[in-house]
């Protein structure tokens, strides 16, 4: 039996181009290749010959910590660490993120062809989105490298994480954001946590762009998933996800792709589990994409993944609202290597599964029921199969926009009603012979 087998090895890494395959021990501000300016992962070259005992060793490690209260186990990223880039004690950032409910639906089932059908919730993380998985392990970074100003381009999720764990770190962030076209929530939490919020004349796109060129003149680390440590803390959710599921495997897991990083880092968790042999197969993992801003559905239609098709993004999931993302290699790849689907769903679609979601109380925000809006498109085209087992997985929380929701759903309220208990059971009863 070799040691590692034993004594998992403390991970090594380095960074490798997802386009020329250059390995670098560091990265520049922007975290590219130095060779071909494409981003770069994480990689950890001791796993390559770790063997099957060194997986097997991990679930149980990874078992044994969830009882433990110490901050390090009881973070849903931390308690993976074998498979994380090393990081000291003193220097992890945690609040105690992932470790969300894996929800099976009632409902869903019945207009998505009969599979069995789980809500991965990531919007019960600390700031109610799945950023904080990746913030948690990227801000980590940040720390370790004695960086005092933290930054993101932010659709609004990014920008609440990026200021929480900032504010836990003593850190102070700087968020740019696209004005008018963030839900007021996710602004609010941005504000309250305490960042320099600045609003531009300008989309997602156009911000992150401009962030290229801030942190180049000004000393803040990037936190947009184009940092690729932003990923390895991501990819932790298919870790619990195979936990949830007493690690059988699911045939599908259905995500919503904006800026497309946690696609790639679910194919990344997945991929990971799959080379140390701790799953025998993948998951296909499949993108949803709203009709609007669908750069990714139009690259692999019309080119197979080989050059990414930009649009001018439009769509009231203003998460997603993303014309041009920065990791649609990697999520191209994940579509490959999983033999998943990319779709988009109409406006109406993905209200229509919101509501649907929100009848049998699983609350979600609008670009998170893109996953369900998809699943029904998947179902209907078959490739979804009524006897398979499929994962949702739901981004964010739904308090993040509700505004979309009262849009929505105001109209069933009646009009003010005298302050009666007549008029309430007048009310009631009229409702109940209307059912
Ligand atoms: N769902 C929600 C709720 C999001 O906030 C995002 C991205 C996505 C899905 C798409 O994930 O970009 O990894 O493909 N929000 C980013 C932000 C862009 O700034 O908060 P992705």
């Amino acid at each position: 039996m070799k040691t590692a087998a034993i004594n998992p090895p403390a991970a090594t890494h380095v960074l490798r181009c997802v386009h020329c395959g250059t390995v670098q021990a560091t990265a520049s501000r922007m975290f590219r290749c130095s060779q071909c300016s494409e981003l770069l992962e994480v990689t950890y070259p001791e796993w390559a010959d770790a063997g099957r005992e060194f997986g097997l060793r991990l679930k149980e490690i990874w078992r044994e910590r969830r009882g433990s209260n110490l901050p390090e186990n009881a973070s849903g990223v931390w308690r993976f660490r074998e498979l994380l880039p090393q990081i000291e004690r003193g220097n992890m950032v945690t609040m105690c993120e992932g470790n969300t409910p894996l929800i099976e639906l009632q409902q869903a089932p019945r207009n998505a062809g009969g599979a069995r059908v789980l809500a991965k919730h990531q919007g019960m993380n600390p700031t109610g989105s799945f950023k904080d998985t990746g913030i948690s392990a990227a801000i980590s970074m940040a720390k370790s490298e004695g960086f005092n100003f933290v930054c993101c381009a932010s659709t609004g999720n990014t920008s609440a994480s990026v200021a929480a764990y900032a504010a836990r770190a003593g850190m102070k962030s700087i968020v740019l954001l696209p004005v008018g076209q963030v839900a007021s929530g996710k602004l609010a939490q941005a504000l309250e946590y305490g960042a320099y919020v600045l609003q531009l004349q300008t989309d997602f796109d156009g911000c992150l762009k401009i962030l290229h060129e801030v942190v180049q003149r000004f000393p803040a680390y990037l936190l947009n998933s184009l940092n690729p440590y932003r990923l390895e803390g991501q990819k932790t959710v298919a870790f619990e996800i195979m936990e949830q599921l007493d690690w059988n495997i699911p045939h599908h897991v259905i995500v919503p792709g904006g800026n497309l990083a946690n696609s790639s880092a679910l194919g990344k968790g997945f991929m990971e589990l799959h080379q140390l042999g701790l799953i025998s197969r993948l998951p296909k993992i499949s993108i949803i994409q709203a009709a609007g801003a669908n750069p990714l559905v139009r690259t692999m239609r019309e080119n197979g993944g080989e050059s990414l098709i930009a649009v001018k993004p439009e769509t009231r999931a203003t998460a997603i609202r993303i014309g041009n993302p920065a990791s649609w290699r990697k999520a191209a790849a994940a579509l490959k290597n999983t033999g998943g689907a990319c779709e988009d769903v109409s406006e109406q679609e993905i209200a229509q599964a919101k509501a649907e979601l929100g009848a049998e109380g699983v609350g979600c925000e609008p670009a998170s029921a893109a996953s369900l809006a998809g699943l029904k498109k998947l179902a209907r085209m078959g490739f979804v199969k009524p006897d398979e087992t499929v994962v949702l997985v739901l981004t964010g929380h739904m308090l993040k926009d509700v505004d979309y929701m009262l849009d929505a759903q105001v109209k069933r309220i009646p009009g003010p009603l005298d302050a009666d208990p007549s008029a309430v059971v007048r009310n009631l009863e009229k409702i109940y012979a209307a059912d």
